[in-house]
């Protein structure tokens, strides 16, 4: 069982968490916002948080659905873009946004599968300096995982079931100076189902499923009914050597060993498997738990 987080990365920092909040600097702006896990005391007094924080996320009105647990509105305490730039090593960079959802575009967690992705690329274009490793990002959101993937120099396929996010990685994508990703909008599930119809198979399939979605046809998402026959629809699409699979998975309290067990009855238990818990560490050691991942190597 592996425990990563993000390591030398200049652009983010947890700088303290507590009392079902998080005070987090994404660049140069410093943000609280609601974190159900911090269920300590925070380490520094609230009143020394909102003195340093640019902005804050006050939980349970206006916009977002009324009732639901990261639904609120964003508050300035100081001036602030409605929109800025953050760079992740010299891999990719982002522009972060304001999201309605408490989120602005981006998790730091997700870091070490970034350079798990860019190394996992590095390695099979060693083993097959001729060819090209093809890499689906499922549920990929503002792109970080393709940007890695793509920096690592992938062909890669980003999937989302949002316009707008996919838009946003479009953006994403030219910030960094890249360009060649295919953009897919469509529901996870049947792109998969279509690539085993056609025979396509990657060297690379990244996964990052929410608990509930829905695909832009209003195909239903729901990772307890679907996330196991969705894993066995893409053992199939998956290269049979020299090829890596990367699991992650932050709600329903699914555990690392949930996901290792998933993706090894899924993938026939052939090749090496590695599991493990993403978790930030704030600037007073407490370790704040995130996600966790299974990946596979071929
Ligand atoms: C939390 S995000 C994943 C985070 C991302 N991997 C990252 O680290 O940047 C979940 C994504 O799944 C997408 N999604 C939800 N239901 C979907 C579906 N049925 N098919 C494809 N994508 C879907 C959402 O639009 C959202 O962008």
């Amino acid at each position: 069982m592996q425990l990563l987080c993000p390591v030398s990365w200049p652009d983010y920092q947890l700088v303290d968490c507590g009392n079902g909040q998080k005070l987090e600097r994404f660049g140069p702006y410093l943000i609280i916002r609601p974190e159900p896990k911090a269920l300590w005391t925070s380490s520094v007094p609230y009143r020394e948080w909102t003195d340093r924080a640019h902005i804050r996320f006050a939980q349970g009105s206006g916009l977002g659905k009324v009732g639901k647990e990261d639904s609120g509105t964003w508050e300035k305490l100081k001036k602030v873009p409605d929109q800025w730039i953050i760079r992740y090593k010299k891999l990719f960079s982002l522009h972060l946004r304001l999201t309605v959802f408490k989120h602005v575009g981006m998790f730091p967690e997700q870091a070490p599968n970034w350079d798990y992705i860019y190394r996992s690329v590095r390695r099979i274009r060693e083993k097959e300096p001729q060819a090209v490793p093809k890499v689906l990002n499922l549920f990929a959101y503002t792109g970080a995982s393709s940007l890695a993937a793509r920096a690592a120099g992938a062909e890669v396929v980003h999937l989302d079931a949002v316009r707008q996010v996919i838009t946003w990685s479009h953006e994403n994508m030219e910030l960094s100076g890249m360009s060649g990703i295919r953009w897919i909008l469509e529901d996870a599930f049947k792109f998969v189902k279509r690539e085993v119809r056609r025979g396509n198979t990657y060297q690379g399939l990244i996964l990052d499923p929410p608990a509930y979605g829905y695909g832009p046809e209003g195909e239903r998402w729901k990772l307890d009914d679907c996330l196991y026959t969705l894993l066995q629809e893409c053992s199939r699409v998956l290269a049979g050597k020299n090829a890596f699979l990367v699991l992650n998975l932050y709600s329903n309290g699914y555990s690392a060993l949930l996901a290792d067990s998933l993706v090894r009855q899924c993938f026939s238990g052939k090749g090496n498997y590695t599991f493990g818990e993403l978790y930030l560490k704030d600037d007073h050691d407490k370790r704040l738990p995130m996600s966790v991942f299974s990946r596979l190597e071929l």
